[in-house]
Parts: C-alpha cells; structure tokens; sequence
C-alpha cells in the first residue's frame, strides 16, 4: 500500500528519489520521506500528509548531495500518520536508514527484546524494529546485504524492506516477501520502487523478483539472493508504456484520464488475440486445451471494483459454456472452506496484481491443488507470477485509486477467457464466438459514443451536489454495474450509495427511496424482453414512491422515456456486453460530483490503490 523508491547511480539520487515518490504518491499519502547517503552519513527528512509538505521542507531546508537515496510514501497501518512514523526509520545510531512496506507481524516481540537491550524507539511503527536490527547486524561487522539476509529471516508477515547503509554508498538493499518490488535496469544506474512508474522516465528495462528475496542494487549491477544467501535469478522483462502514461496529459485528474483512455485500452486488449484461422488464442493462458476441457466448475475470487468484473465473468462464462461459476470475495474465500478439486479452475481478477486477499486466496486454491488462471493489468507483479497462467490486460498504467480502465480491461478479458473455453469445450460454434468477437472489436467505439455524451452526464453530477444519498438499479449484467456505479460514488464522493438488483427491490431496499433521492437505473436491452419489461416495471415502482429516476438505455428505446427523469442514451450493444458502455456514464457521474464537492480524485481519503496488506 505504500510507495517505495531506492536509486543508486550518478544522478543527484534527492532528485530521482523524489519524483519516483510522485509517481507513487498514488500508492498511499499519509506521509513521506526520503533518506541519503552523504560523507559517511544519513541525511534525511519525513513529513506527515501529501508528498508536497516534503517537497517543501527540503527546498526549506536542503538535504546535501547525493547519489544514493531511498524513498517512501506511506499509508498507515501501525501508528497515526505523524512526522515521528513517517519512513525512513533509523537505527540507534542513525547508521542505517529503512523503508518499509507491508505488516512484520512478530515486531512487538522484537520490539520488547530490543527495548530490553535498551534500544529506544521513537516512533509507533512496526517497522522500526527492522531499522535497529539491520543496523545492529552491520555495526557487527556484517555487510548490508547480508545483514539484510539475517534480519529478514527472523521477519514474520508482509515485508519490502530498503535500505542504505551511511558507510557503503555504493548499495541499496532490499528484501521482499509477499510485498511488490520491482527492479529497474539503467546504464550506470539502478533503481527499486514498488511498481514500474518509480522510474520509467529512467529505463524501460526492469526484473521482477521472486519471494523471500533480498536484492542488491549498485551503479552497476543488480544482485539477486534468496534469505539465506543463495544467488537467485530475477526474470528480466520490458516494460511497453512511457512516462507520458504516467502523467496526467492535460486532464485534472488521472481518474479522469482514464476513463478517457477506454476505448484505447479495451482495443489494446483486445489485439492479437486470433490466429490467421481465425480461432481464439491467449497468448499466456499456459494452461493446456485438455487442462481446460477437464474443468468442472470455476471459482473466480477478486476484490471491489474487480469482484464486480468477476460477477459479469459469471453471465458470461456460464451462459457460453455452460459450466458453473461461483463468484467470491477473496476475503472471504479461504475462511469458509471452499470445495476445491483439482477440476476447479479459479479465476483471479486484480489490476495491481498485488492485492493481499487475492494473493492469499490464490496460494489456498492451489494449496488445494486447483488450477489458478490470473486477469491482471501489471507485468512483474505476485498474482500471475504464482498462477498457472495468465490473461493481461492491456490498459497501461492505472494511477487514480478508483479503477476505471482496469474495470474495462477486465470484463474484455473475463469475455476472452468464456470464449476460449467455449472453443475449447466446444459449447458454441466458430462462427458464433467469430461474431462475439466481432463484438467485442466494436465495443472501442461504442465507449467512445458515450465519451462523446459526456457534457449531459457532467450537467447531471452538478445537478446532484446537494444530495447524500443515491440508489444504484440493475438487473442480470447490470446487477454489478450498479453496485460498480455505487462504489465508484462511495470511494470518491463520499457519499451513501448504493447498488440494488432490482428485482431485490420490493424485499426490503425500496423503504430508502423517498421524496427526491436520484436512482440511476441501468436498463438492458430490449433485445431481452423479460428482463427489460421487469426493469421498466421497477423504475415506475421507484419513481411512484418519490424517486428522481435518471435512467441509462440503449438508443431507441422509447419505452422508458416516460419513467425517465432523465435519460442518458448508451450504444444498441448484446446484453451480456452492455456492463462496458453502461459503467462509463456512471464512472463520469462520480468523477464530477467528486470534484464539484471539492475532494482529491485521485487520491481519496482512507485509500490506496493496491491494498497489500489483508
Ligand atoms: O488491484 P485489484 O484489482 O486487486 O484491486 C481490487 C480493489 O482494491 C480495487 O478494485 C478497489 O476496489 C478500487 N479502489 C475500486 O475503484
């Protein structure tokens, strides 16, 4: 959850150090930090709150030249976001100066034994503990890459430890267990940050590490060794997005650019995806035909925004082939003894690739010896890395914490992964998965028609300021459409929202609507007249009571104009494929009541992006 950045090279290390926190800012903003190594010393300053008051301090203050330098931007786990917790801790001595990312779960019990030694500590944080035990390692004559080893292996729980050493500039070491950590591969240089965009203004070039690693980085070279000392070998890749991914282009916020960036992320993720013949092909799915025929049931386990992927996953998967989906929080999942055989494939959705719950309900299942297939949007990270095979998505970078493009991205692979079992299995003909993609390849356009209707969906969020309250109706695809609408609300406006399967309506939910109160309805396709007649039918039901009704409906559709308070036209599109165009609106609806009320967008109080801690 928070952000982590260390360099060595010849740059002044402040400079690198503070603009990879930037780029991570988006990971956790309690507070930041950076420390240097500078004649023998650690130089160093942290502040409570955003990135800025650290910026500010420093140009203040001055730290001296440098050019080895470690970061940290934090989100709170042990200790209020003060001065005194914010990251870099120091050793006793002040020799050593750590960054940490994650939970030690065993720190009281260190804690006490070195307060017994009569260390003191200055903060409430469980990660000083590590800073005095790496420093009383190399006071001790070890060097810090091995004392790195030492202290890491008497860590318990999530940990990305890096740190520098006032007497060896020429290193940075790190240590990881279920914690991300990536390594970025320059000339002359090197670079550690807790995703790609610390450093992709410097190289394109990274290595994803393993768990339970301890990495060295120097000027020149990267080092890579397992807790005990023995040499491992980190996997090198490419990384194919650039820095102007990673800034906001003109926009106002990251979340607003992404949303713009749709159209392009969902046919990027839709690109090479059929042989010369014409079939279905996934690139990284490692998985073989005959594993994928044996299946019997699937489990997809996600969180939030991707748990919502996973529920349009379940329309999709079973209605093409016919095997049963069960959806879970991956919370949940392991704490209920799920049934898992080595025929249940479970499905993985997660943007960041790091989400803890995720990661521990994935290493349950294959524990359990099921197949684990991940849809992630982040090359190098845990959750495909520990899975039998992989979807990416190709939405690029994903900075504002509310997921948008990832959404997107995900239902395009959720989509992919039905087909392809489809063919597989041989549930639906060529030619009729042939025009599902064909579908599918329309959808860039038809997100970008509704980008087009921005405007009226603007006018709509600062027409609903004032309210505190806003209900969310969907049925069958558009069930997790509006409880995505709903969330969307919730992390960004601050406000009490609210998604309902409509059809739950009469069973409880409608005691909310009263005089006034908006509900954004999503209405499925006339195509499927049962379940647009009963929409239809629940929208009167809510407006009769009261409620301001702004309904979502495909062009043409004249039926609901008179429920309608108002009415945002979505593109005619298959019902099972209508969650890509009907989230668009309701993603706009949020961005601006959020910034008509005032709030940081892309970074919402209490939240991170990638949540890697359970
Ligand atoms: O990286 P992941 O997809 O695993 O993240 C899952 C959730 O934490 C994430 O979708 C979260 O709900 C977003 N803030 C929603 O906008």
């Amino acid at each position: 959850m928070c952000g982590i950045v260390g360099y060595v090279g010849q740059q002044p290390a402040q400079g690198v150090v503070i603009e990879g926190l930037r780029r991570l800012e988006y990971r956790g903003y309690d507070s930041a930090g950076v420390a240097l190594v500078s004649d023998g010393a650690i130089a160093h300053d942290k502040r409570a709150g955003k990135l800025a008051n650290l910026e500010k301090a420093i140009a203040e203050q001055p730290l001296p030249a440098a050019t080895t330098g470690i970061g940290h931007t934090r989100w709170a786990t042990h200790g209020a976001p003060n001065d005194p917790n914010a990251h870099p801790h120091l050793g006793r001595t002040g020799r050593v100066a750590l960054v940490h990312n994650g939970i030690i779960e065993n720190f009281a019990e260190l804690r006490g034994e070195l307060e017994r030694a009569g260390h003191v500590m200055v903060s409430d944080t469980d990660t000083e503990v590590a800073a005095h035990l790496l420093e009383l390692a190399v006071v001790a004559g070890r060097d810090l890459t091995t004392a790195m080893q030492e202290v890491s292996r008497r860590l318990e729980g999530a940990f990305t430890l890096v740190a520098v050493d006032a007497q060896d500039p020429s290193r940075v070491v790190a240590a990881r267990r279920n914690s991300p950590l990536v390594v970025g591969i320059g000339e002359g240089e090197h670079f550690l940050g807790s995703d790609v965009a610390a450093f992709i203004e410097h190289t394109h070039e990274a290595m994803e590490l393993g768990q339970d690693q301890v990495v060295t980085i120097t000027a020149d070279g990267v080092q890579v060794t397992d807790f005990d000392g023995t040499p491992a070998e980190g996997r090198r890749y490419h990384v194919d997005w650039d820095l102007s991914a990673a800034e906001k282009g003109g926009y106002d916020w990251f979340m607003r650019k992404e949303i713009y960036e749709q159209p392009r992320a969902v046919a990027d993720s839709l690109l090479g995806r059929r042989t010369p013949e014409g079939l279905l092909q996934l690139d990284e799915m490692r998985l073989s035909d005959d594993e994928l025929r044996d299946i019997d049931k699937i489990i997809v386990i996600a969180a939030g925004t991707s748990f919502y992927a996973g529920m349009v996953a379940k329309y999709a998967v079973e209605h093409w082939t016919r095997i049963p989906v069960e959806v879970e929080l991956a919370s949940e999942f392991r704490y209920r003894d799920p049934i898992l055989t080595q025929r249940t494939l479970v499905v993985a959705i997660s943007q960041s690739g790091e989400t803890a719950d995720t990661l521990q309900a994935i290493r349950h299942a294959r524990v359990q010896r099921s197949k684990v297939l991940a849809i992630c949007n982040t090359n190098g990270s845990t959750i495909p890395r520990e899975s039998d095979g992989v979807i990416y998505t190709h939405a690029g970078p994903e900075i504002g914490v509310a997921s948008t493009k990832g959404f997107l991205t995900q239902l395009v692979a959720c989509y992919l992964l039905a087909l392809y079992l489809a063919q597989v299995k041989g549930t639906r003909f060529g030619d009729e998965i042939a025009e599902i993609i064909d579908q599918l390849e329309q959808m860039p356009d038809h997100i970008q028609a509704v980008l087009d209707g921005d405007e009226q969906v603007y006018e709509l969020a600062r027409a609903h300021v004032d309210n505190t309250s806003v209900l969310f109706l969907g049925r069958h695809a558009g069930y997790p459409v509006a409880l995505e609408g709903a969330l969307k609300l919730k992390e960004l406006a601050y406000l009490h929202a609210e998604g309902f399967a409509a059809g739950e309506l009469k069973h409880g939910p409608i005691a909310l609507v009263e005089d006034g109160v908006p509900v954004l309805c999503v209405v499925p396709p006339r195509g499927r007249d049962f379940l647009h007649d009963k929409m239809v039918s629940g929208i009167q039901e809510v407006r009769a009571r009261g409620a301001r009704t702004i309904c979502l409906a495909e062009e043409g559709d004249d039926t609901i104009t008179p429920y309608a308070d108002a009415l945002v036209r979505l593109p005619e599109v298959p019902v099972l494929l209508q969650p890509m165009v009907a989230v668009v609106p309701l993603q706009l609806f949020a961005c601006e009541l959020a910034t008509q009320l005032g709030h940081d967008v892309d970074q919402p109080r209490n939240l991170a992006k990638s949540v890697t801690v359970e």
